[in-house]
């Protein structure tokens, strides 16, 4: 039994669970977290049974969308969602690659026309598990090792 919690609990909001320790930046990032006025806390390095350290983020008085909280899925495919309602968690959520991820990954691809132009990328999921992802402009794959974040 833990005797206390690491990061206090919150009223209202989300609290983002299970994210691996070393993606929690991109997290922040790819939620536009750094552009919001809500309180928000997080802790990372804690111990996890699962993921060996992770990081945990609760944002007060905020409930996501699901195309907003997927896109965490490509950083943090085993992140649990807890929804908070008056200090009690009324929803648990999966988070789970959405079938176009459209302008937050980079094509693998030196030659492709979005590394080149002022392109929003886009990709169609073709695989989960390992990640890989077929680019809209050239088809080229881009897979889990050569993932990167915009
Ligand atoms: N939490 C919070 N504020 C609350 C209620 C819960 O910040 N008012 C956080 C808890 O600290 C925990 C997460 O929300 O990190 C999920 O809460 P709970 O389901 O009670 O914890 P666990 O049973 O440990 O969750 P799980 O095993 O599903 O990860
Ligand atoms: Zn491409």
């Amino acid at each position: 039994m833990e005797k206390e919690l690491k990061v206090s609990a919150i009223k209202d909001g989300t609290v983002i669970d299970h994210i691996p320790a070393q993606n929690l930046f991109k997290v922040i990032s790819l939620l536009g977290l750094e552009n919001i006025s809500n309180q928000i806390t997080f802790g990372t390095n804690l111990e996890s049974h699962k993921l060996g350290r992770k990081s945990i983020i609760k944002v007060a008085d905020k409930f996501f969308a699901d195309d907003e909280i997927n896109k965490i899925a490509l950083v943090a495919p085993e992140a649990k969602l807890n929804i908070i309602r008056n200090y009690e968690v009324v929803e648990k959520r999966a988070v789970e690659v959405p079938n176009e991820i459209i302008g937050y990954v980079r094509c693998f691809n030196p030659k492709c026309v979005t590394n080149h132009q002022p392109i929003t990328t886009r990709f169609y999921l073709v695989n989960k598990h390992p990640l890989s992802l077929r680019c809209h402009y050239c088809e080229k794959e881009t897979t889990e090792e050569h993932l990167v974040i915009l």
